[in-house]
């Protein structure tokens, strides 16, 4: 049943990405990401500009304070210097993690890559413990390929 969950909501997103030309792609795929797995607490995309990562569209309940984040620091800005998916199942655990909420408790990020380059990353919140395994990353890595088009 939650595969087909996956499937459905990356259709759903082909659906805006190839349909859709106006510069509100970002913030759909983030609305669609939202609302349609109850886990996924809070949503954002992250932009890298120079060496910062500066927040672009995002949903969830709170606004997050770290707006910009030096590449290298926090859990987000690892994963641009490993250009690899990171998942955090309990962020309490975590040296790296920078906290946003308290209500959360697990956290994936999502390099999205042009030519080997990271240019920004899907960062998700959940305020579930150890909310994300092996098929989020790959969908989400799925879907931070199909979103390299339009950043
Ligand atoms: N927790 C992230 C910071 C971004 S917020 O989760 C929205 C980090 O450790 O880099």
């Amino acid at each position: 049943m939650i595969f087909l969950k996956y499937r459905i909501t990356e259709q759903k997103i082909k659906g805006i990405i190839t349909k859709n030309k106006s510069t509100t792609i970002l913030q759909d795929v983030v609305d669609v990401l939202y609302e349609s797995f109850e886990k996924y607490s809070w949503v954002g995309i992250y932009l890298v500009k120079g060496d910062v990562l500066v927040l672009g569209p995002w949903k969830g309940k709170q606004a997050t304070e770290h707006i910009n984040i030096p590449i290298g620091k926090g859990v987000c800005g690892s994963a641009v210097q490993s250009g690899k998916t990171e998942v955090v199942h309990e962020v309490s655990k975590n040296s790296r993690y920078l906290s946003c909420f308290l209500s959360t408790r697990s956290e994936i990020v999502v390099p999205i890559k042009k030519k080997n380059t990271v240019i920004g990353e899907i960062d998700i919140d959940s305020d579930v413990p150890a909310a994300f395994d092996k098929n989020d990353a790959a969908f989400l890595e799925k879907i931070a390929d199909m979103l390299c088009q339009h950043i």
